[in-house]
């Protein structure tokens, strides 16, 4: 049985970077009948192709990679658009297809330069509100500005919030998302959203290691992530372990505690996001001073902000599992860091809307 990983890795190692920004149209690629099949482990055994139906998937410029690789597992080209900027700096939008009474997604993660590409999202948004499109769901696999996501000091913003009303503002009628850095930022929309979860292609990817799960242990480098690190310790029949870290001040990070033996184990520190990495190496560093034996790091989002590539490369770290929602830079193919796509999550999560198909069904 082929998996959202196998299709994901093979599409990796083939593909080329197929859009620089601007105005684009794209190639489509037409061998994916058989890796079509491959999502027949969801267990529907009739399912309805996109080609020819009332749908046009659009990208923003933040990661035209994934993009082209969500439209290739559709079978079906990005629409024509020029997403660009004036002299001026501010962004330019130009729908170059009729969209009136069409279906209509964008993708968009908000990263890199999160207030330009948050920018352009929101434009594009507009844009196909303002031609008449008949739904508009925003693609956002990185939710940019979720690490506001409530005060944890007097006079600060909450930014996750602001960041949804600027969506719904805008004009999109649904979000699909992955791994929000806090669930409850989905009851910051008033509109649907599909939270979906990367947990079980980063999970198959470590079950195919084929680990002792009896001298494994997967940790949580905060309180936070302690359901993800649940979950994930469930489908490897792994121990759980826990760090209670605290922040002194922004991108700092300091270990107060842990619960759990990790003596003569294997560990994973699994999160959310790598930013600065500097949660992800404390947590190593605590699990190696406690007795592990050997780290593994798994996160969806890669931000890699400052030195974290160089910062993990020289770490004791075995390896680093991430996927594909933020684009990495081609050198971390040769490090410590290896990358896993969620186009076919993303592609199928679009697929399922589009038809009201069950998306839970993704992660049964
Ligand atoms: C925090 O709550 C998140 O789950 C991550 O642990 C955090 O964003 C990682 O940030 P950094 O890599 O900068 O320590």
């Amino acid at each position: 049985m082929t998996t959202l990983l196998q299709l994901d890795q093979n599409r990796l190692e083939n593909e080329q970077e197929t859009q620089s920004g601007n105005r684009t149209r794209h190639p489509i690629s037409r061998s994916r009948g058989k890796e079509r099949n491959g999502m027949l482990m969801l267990g529907e055994q009739s399912q309805p192709t996109l080609v020819g139906e009332n749908l046009v998937l659009f990208a923003g410029n933040s990661n035209p990679r994934l993009s082209q690789a969500i439209a290739d597992y559709l079978e079906i080209p990005l629409g024509a658009a020029l997403v660009g900027n004036f002299t001026n700096g501010e962004t330019r939008v130009q729908i170059d297809e009729n969209v009136r009474g069409a279906e209509v997604f964008v993708v968009q993660p908000t990263c890199g330069n999160v207030n330009e590409t948050l920018m352009e999202l929101l434009i594009m948004i507009d844009a196909l509100h303002r031609s008449s499109a008949k739904t508009i769901t925003a693609v956002i696999p990185y939710y940019g500005y979720a690490r506001q996501e409530k005060k944890t000091a007097g006079r600060e913003p909450i930014t996750a919030k602001l960041v949804a009303n600027l969506i719904t503002v805008a004009g999109a009628d649904r979000v699909i998302t992955v791994d929000l850095h806090a669930a409850a930022i989905q009851g910051f929309f008033d509109i649907p959203v599909d939270n979906l979860m990367s947990l079980p292609i980063l999970v198959e990817y470590f079950q195919r290691k084929g680990f002792d799960s009896s001298n494994l242990v997967v940790a949580s480098p905060d309180a936070g992530g302690v359901n993800r690190a649940r979950l994930f310790a469930e489908r490897l029949n792994a121990g759980l372990a826990i760090i209670f870290k605290r922040r002194p001040e922004p991108d700092k990070a300091e270990v107060i505690d842990v619960v759990g033996d990790v003596e003569g184990k294997t560990v994973i520190v699994v999160d959310d996001i790598i930013s600065t990495g500097r949660t992800l190496i404390k947590g190593v560093e605590t699990m190696l001073a406690r007795g592990a034996t050997k780290c593994y790091a798994a996160a969806t989002h890669a931000i890699m902000a400052s030195e974290a590539i160089d910062m993990i490369n020289a770490s004791p770290l075995e390896e680093v599992v991430v996927t594909d929602t933020i684009p990495l830079p081609s050198s971390t193919q040769r490090g410590k860091i290896t990358t896993l796509s969620v186009a076919s999550l993303l592609g199928e999560a679009i697929r399922r809307n589009y038809f009201h198909l069950s998306v839970s069904k993704l992660f049964a």
